[in-house]
């Protein structure tokens, strides 16, 4: 049972929210299901903590994902005219069908399991790669020497980066991860734009010359299948944003989780063919994705008994709802290997369920595997409690992971 307790304005905004959610969640769940949240722009939105609550909204139409739908709303609110840029206005996850469903079918040949399982020595190689370079030291942050370069990898060499690209594609995505509609810094711009001109330059270079590539593959698809260049630019967005800060939150959560569970990791260690079974579980309890999904109202809705008007800005709360107890009720706040098959909805629901799915749990998988099986003794080189997660909207990575061997 939630402690009692009165909520800050901006709660879901807080430093200490970002560094321990499930307490607050678990409170909002019982108290007030679907609330409202003020924002400091002075609007506001909702937020949905109960896992039906949120699977019946991922799977509803009146909730939507179209960037358009949502610059509009922010145009209206902020009193100026905001457009999104056409890298993030022409891909699957901003789009609703019916430009939603061609944009969608055009990748998923890549993202089939067995496509993945495919992959797995090609991963291999690559964290073997960045754990050479741990070699000879006796400390390391793991997030910025491997959970983060690990997928931008894995990604910008599946979509047909040459290696000499990679440094840029990790900053890009780490500039990336400050998104928002209503940013005036101008950095974002810069390295969208720096972004879009290398792809462009890249997709010409494949039109003359194609490899084998996701986006070599895109650009050189059946005319009954091409997308537009703007298209295929824009899906290329869509794979960095989607896939890189995600997985990397989620290989960091993971390893953290393992190196402070001791049993369970000498469990898995112990034996490797429960790895795979173990990636939901595991998933599920590190919860990589923060205050999202997002959602915008197209008329007035009702959920969980509470009717959210039209045009309202929802945030679907994966975090709080792989905690939910009428959903995993044993334990939902423990790491539990042998819970059965849990359905979490980290990778979302419904037609925007996640793409890199499969491809997101062989990362982690070994990305975590490799490194316990090369350094045995691994260890935290700070207490847990000083753990510190990075105040983001869209993921929950964790700020540093020093470790000793
Ligand atoms: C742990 C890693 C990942 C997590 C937790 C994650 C999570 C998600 C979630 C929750 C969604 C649904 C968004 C929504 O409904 O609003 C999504 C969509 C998507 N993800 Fe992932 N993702 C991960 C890795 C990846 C990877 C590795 C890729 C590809 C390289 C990828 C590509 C996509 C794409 C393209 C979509 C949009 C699908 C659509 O709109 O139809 N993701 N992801």
């Amino acid at each position: 049972m939630a402690a009692t307790r009165t909520l800050s304005k901006y709660w879901m905004l807080t430093n200490e929210f970002t560094q321990n959610p499930y307490p607050v969640l678990e409170h909002v769940r019982e108290e007030r299901p679907v609330c409202e949240i003020a924002l400091p722009d002075g609007g506001r939105a909702w937020v949905v903590t109960r896992y039906d609550d949120a699977k019946a909204a991922l799977a509803d139409p009146r909730f939507s994902r179209d960037i358009h739908v949502h610059y509009q709303l922010m145009s209206r609110r902020s009193g100026r005219t905001l457009t999104p840029p056409p890298e993030e206005a022409n891909h699957l996850a901003n789009l609703e069908p019916p430009r939603h469903t061609p944009l969608r079918k055009a990748i998923s040949f890549a993202f089939t399991p067995r496509r993945a399982e495919a992959l797995r020595p090609r991963i291999l190689e690559i964290a073997d790669e960045l754990l050479d370079r741990m070699a000879g030291r006796t400390r390391t942050d793991l997030i910025a020497g491997y959970a983060d370069p690990l997928p931008v990898i894995v990604i910008a060499e599946l979509m047909g980066v040459p290696a000499d690209a990679w440094p840029d594609f990790l900053r890009w995505s780490q500039a990336l991860r400050t998104f928002s509609p209503t940013d005036t810094s101008g950095v974002l711009d810069r390295n969208i734009q720096d972004l879009s001109a290398y792809m462009s330059s890249l997709i010409a270079a494949k039109e003359r010359e194609p490899g084998e590539d996701l986006l070599s593959s895109l650009i050189h698809a059946d005319a009954e299948r091409r997308l537009t260049p703007t298209e295929i630019l824009s899906t290329g967005f869509a794979l960095m944003t989607g896939g890189n800060d995600t997985t990397a939150s989620l290989v960091g959560g993971v390893i953290a989780a393992l190196l402070t569970h001791p049993e369970e990791r000498r469990r898995l260690l112990a034996e490797p063919g429960r790895w795979g079974a173990a990636m939901d579980e595991l998933i599920r309890y590190v919860g990589p994705i923060s205050n999202a999904l997002q959602r915008v109202t197209t008329e007035p809705v009702e959920i969980g008994g509470v009717t959210i008007p039209a045009d309202e800005v929802v945030i679907i709360s994966v975090m709080s709802t792989n905690r939910d107890r009428g959903q995993f009720p044993d334990h939902p706040d423990e790491l539990d290997l042998d819970r059965a098959k849990p359905a979490h909805l980290s990778f979302g629901f419904g037609i925007h369920y996640c793409s890199g799915a499969h491809l997101a749990k062989i990362i982690t998988e070994i990305g975590a595997r490799r490194l316990f099986e090369r350094f045995p003794g691994v260890r935290l080189a700070v207490h847990p409690s000083e753990l510190r997660y990075q105040q983001n909207v869209v993921v929950r990575p964790l700020e540093a992971l020093p470790v000793t061997w």
